[in-house]
């Protein structure tokens, strides 16, 4: 059986004033959107020591930087196995 996916936002004070502050709203609808609020373990960060890669976020354990809320539903499509749309 698969774990659920764990997303963990960094809310440092970098990554949050640098994006992640908009990407948590982002992602938040996102899941809505998806019916996946139930299915994803959705965690914040302090700091994920890597504040000049920020916005960081991680899905997996897999860290992914500078993100945007245009890359971050990349992200997550990928993640998720779904279909980019607009
Ligand atoms: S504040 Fe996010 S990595 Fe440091």
């Amino acid at each position: 059986m698969n774990a659920e996916p764990r997303i963990v936002i960094c809310m440092g004070s970098s990554c949050f004033a640098r994006g992640n502050r908009e990407n948590l709203e982002v992602l938040e609808r996102f899941l809505e959107e998806h019916d996946l609020r139930a299915h994803v373990e959705l965690a914040g960060s302090r700091c994920e020591d890597d504040c000049r890669e920020g916005p960081n976020i991680l899905i997996n354990g897999v860290a992914h930087h500078r993100i945007d809320s245009e890359s971050l539903i990349d992200v997550l499509n990928a993640a998720f196995g779904l279909a980019g749309k607009g």
